[in-house]
């Protein structure tokens, strides 16, 4: 699948004219097995089967476990009782993380984006041991990464605070409210990192999931009356998506036409957290009008490719124009993240493929031309609708903090002891999604700040 990703056909087609470092940043991209990048993005399981490689057979039980596994096993899954208070909870205190209405309209919104990462020595609010909602493949702990640095690290904008994640304070704004995360998997990861903050005061309980690949599902925290979601929806807007085993390679991506399975819901709900963008990347097919407008990475279909930056553009502006329509005049939050760069190095089925163990300096990474671009269009797509009224549009600005962070990805680590095959053999790495516990807390450090702004 991924070996014979026609890589120079492609590449011929796609992007000759953009300037090269441009052109660079774009391949870094496009240049990733197909099938690694695809299987990353989309398996929303638990635990992983991987497209390519032999796998010893005990690994391979484990999806099914978790595919099939019986409602009533569900409390298994749940997390355990919140840990004892006080645990890494003294550092932070009440007053510190608490004190979000100082963020209130009244100043200037303060800009996230724009700072450096600077040691912290705090623990993380959670563990693998302490939040039973860590999705297998980014619980790096529990698969023996064995260095914790990436840990003590906390993102300092340059002109504003930060104040570290507040629980509490997340919790007393989602009294009486539902927060919904809606996208891809970094959506998901973004989800899990909430819930593992919050769990760290009090317990979730989950009380719907979709029967099929955890799809959709949701979580109260009954003592707040506080509800949390995740809705599967990779390009926000309609997909028929690929299913290689029929043969089918591309997603077919409707930019017309919502996703009604989160959309339909919104009536429900109090804030969203739209998070997507790396399932652009994957071959589709974009419908408009009921004609095929245009391709991405489709040169088997004998059709000229368009660069997925357009299909993006629009899905983004579209489905926030649709929100702005039906809920205009209700109160509400829609936050979008926006993309959240991928470190791939190395051979991807090597050690080293983010092999880092340090943030990078502002001045030693830039961000690429794709980050760039996919980052700029959410920013306008939001600015777009700024102000409007009671609906509110924020753009949760996390490309830049998150392109700094190499050293927060699973790595080999999305497996358990991932060498156990001996040095030499092939493993793979997930340089995509965030380590949990990781820098994926720090989205949900501004989103405290944005909700309660
Ligand atoms: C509980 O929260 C939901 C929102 O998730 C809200 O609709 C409902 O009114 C709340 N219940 C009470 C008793 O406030
Ligand atoms: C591909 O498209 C071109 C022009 O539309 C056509 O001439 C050619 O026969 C097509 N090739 C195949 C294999 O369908």
């Amino acid at each position: 699948m991924g070996t014979n990703f026609p890589q120079s056909h492609h590449l011929q087609t796609t992007h000759l004219s953009l300037p090269r470092k441009q052109f660079l940043s774009y391949v870094l991209y496009a240049l990733l097995p197909l099938a690694l990048l695809h299987y990353l993005l989309f398996n929303p399981l638990a635990a992983p089967k991987p497209p390519l490689l032999a796998q010893p057979q005990a690994r391979e039980a484990a999806p099914s476990q978790h595919r099939h596994a019986p409602v009533n096993a569900l409390e298994e899954q749940l997390p355990p009782p919140p840990p004892a208070p006080g645990r890494g909870g003294e550092a932070l205190g009440e007053t510190q993380g608490g004190d979000v209405s100082a963020s209130g309209s009244a100043s200037p919104p303060c800009d996230y984006s724009d700072g450096e990462w600077v040691p912290d020595a705090r623990p993380p609010l959670y563990d693998g041991t302490s939040c039973g909602t860590i999705k297998d493949g980014q619980n790096c702990m529990a698969h023996g990464r064995p260095d914790t640095g990436y840990l003590h690290w906390r993102w300092r904008p340059r002109r504003c605070d930060l104040p570290a994640f507040s629980p509490e304070a997340f919790l007393r704004w989602l009294r009486n409210r539902h927060l919904a995360f809606v996208g891809d998997s970094m959506a998901r990861n973004q989800g899990e990192s909430l819930l593992c903050l919050l769990a760290s005061r009090s317990r979730p309980d989950l009380v719907y999931r979709d029967g099929q690949e955890n799809r959709f599902r949701r979580w109260v925290f009954r003592e707040h009356n506080a509800t949390v979601s995740i809705f599967w929806s990779p390009l926000l807007v309609r997909v028929a998506e690929k299913a290689e085993h029929a043969g089918v390679r591309h997603n077919n991506v409707f930019l017309d036409s919502f996703d009604e399975r989160w959309m339909s819901r919104l009536g429900g709900i109090d804030a969203a957290v739209l998070s997507v963008g790396h399932w652009f990347l994957i071959p589709g097919v974009y419908h408009d009008g009921g004609r095929v407008v245009g391709c991405h990475d489709c040169a088997d279909l004998n059709r000229t490719e368009t660069a997925f930056f357009g299909a993006f553009k629009e899905a983004v502006r579209r489905t926030l124009a649709e929100v702005a329509r039906r809920h205009g005049a209700d109160s509400k939050l829609v936050a979008v993240t926006t993309f959240s760069p991928a470190h791939f190095e190395g051979d991807w089925d090597k050690a080293g493929a983010c092999p880092r163990r340090h943030p990078y300096r502002e001045d030693e990474k830039g961000l690429g031309y794709t980050e760039k671009e996919m980052r700029r269009t959410v920013l306008e797509a939001v600015a777009a609708h700024a102000g409007a009224g009671p609906l509110r549009f924020a753009a949760l600005d996390v490309t830049r903090l998150a392109n700094l962070r190499p050293d927060g990805h699973p790595g080999p680590y999305m497996r358990s002891d991932p060498f156990a095959g001996g040095p030499d053999a092939r493993v793979q790495n997930d340089c995509v999604h965030w380590c949990m516990p990781g820098p994926i807390d720090t989205f949900n450090e501004i989103l405290l700040q944005t909700v309660a702004g």
